[in-house]
């Protein structure tokens, strides 16, 4: 039986792994869900970390007991904090992590977070750890799983803009243009452009040119639509920016404003489905740490929670959905020459 599990919010410092100090991820909707559920548990005593890795190279472990995790279900955000270790991202460090664990007496390992979250999770079981990785994000770029703890908040909040900006698009009779965060995957884009009926998205996985773009502002402009919507993801080739400057260079039809929604997306209160997810998956965790399993992640397939190895999730690149893609263009009412 496991006595001691080490539940650290690593999003931010893992991704230095991969990235080797740029800009590293950070905290999102549902990491205090798991938190908050894990730690009442009648079986282990948990421990967190503050600032994820860095204080887990530092051996800096705190009890997480109901005091500490009590009221924070709602909370979007993360109450241990996140940050980046470039220690960690060294196989010394990787070492020195290893074992501190195995000198506190930590029997299991839970590894909250994205890519660069779940490759630190590899390396820590390849030193003998038991690790179990849950994917949270707000990217959707996490191999395998139908989604990840974060998605779904992060999709509404954004949603949830895209209407506010639509009314005023349709007052002022204007093109918006509507930059969403993503990283390398157009889904938040994507899917936020499909549910609040934008004409144009453009996402890091198609090239658009602007030409394209502006003629179909001018039909909809010459078909009497009060607005122009573009979702534009935050690594489009064609960016928010670009797509902006462009339309208000070009003479007729909307003139165009630019809203950036950048860290909003970030916050806030994790939807009902980000709680349960958050909820599931954590219990899966534990119920996998428990079997004496390692080195694997939690996924979502359909409607049940599944193991799948590290090994064949990290640094595997997750495929947009091209059917999704036509629908949105079909939904946009694109006309046939662009
Ligand atoms: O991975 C989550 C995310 O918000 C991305 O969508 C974005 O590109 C990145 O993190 C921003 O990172 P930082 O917080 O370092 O600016």
């Amino acid at each position: 039986m496991l006595n001691r599990l080490f539940c650290p919010n690593q999003e931010k410092v893992l991704s230095t792994i991969h990235r080797f100090g740029r800009k590293g991820l950070g905290p999102f909707s549902g990491v205090n869900f798991f938190a908050s559920m894990a730690t009442p548990s009648l079986f282990w005593e948990v421990v967190g970390i503050e600032a994820g890795y860095q204080e887990l190279v530092e051996g800096r472990f705190q009890r997480l007991d109901n005091r500490k995790v009590g009221g924070i279900l709602q909370r979007g955000g993360t109450v241990l904090g996140t940050a980046r270790s470039m220690e960690f991202a060294t196989p010394e460090g990787q070492e020195l992590a290893a074992s501190r664990l195995q000198k506190a007496g930590v029997e299991g390992l839970v590894v909250i977070g994205g890519e660069g979250s779940l490759t630190g999770a590899l390396r820590l079981q390849e030193r003998g750890v038991k690790v179990v990785g849950i994917p949270a994000t707000i990217d959707y770029d996490v191999f395998a799983t139908d989604t990840a703890i974060g998605v779904d908040t992060a999709l509404n909040t954004a949603l949830e803009a895209i209407d506010r900006i639509k009314d005023t698009a349709s007052s002022h009779q204007r093109a918006h243009v509507v930059e969403v965060m993503g990283r390398r995957c157009g889904y938040l884009a994507l899917m936020s452009a499909i549910a609040g009926g934008a004409e144009v998205v453009l996402i890091p996985e198609f090239e658009a040119k602007p030409q394209e773009i502006m003629r179909v502002i001018r039909r909809s402009w010459e078909q009497g639509k009060p607005h122009f919507i573009v979702v534009a993801a935050e690594r489009a080739p064609l960016s928010a920016e670009d797509i902006h400057k462009y339309i208000n260079e070009t003479e007729g039809a909307f003139k165009s404003r630019l809203t950036v929604l950048g860290y909003v997306q970030r916050g806030g209160s994790p939807t009902a489905f980000d709680r349960i997810l958050a909820s599931r998956m954590g219990t899966a965790a534990v119920k996998a740490l428990s079997e004496g399993q390692s080195g694997i992640m939690i996924e979502l397939g359909g409607r049940q929670t599944e193991y799948i190895p590290l090994e064949r999730v990290v640094g595997q690149v997750r495929p947009l959905d091209a059917d999704i893609y036509e629908m949105a263009e079909v939904l946009a009412g694109l006309p046939d020459e662009i």
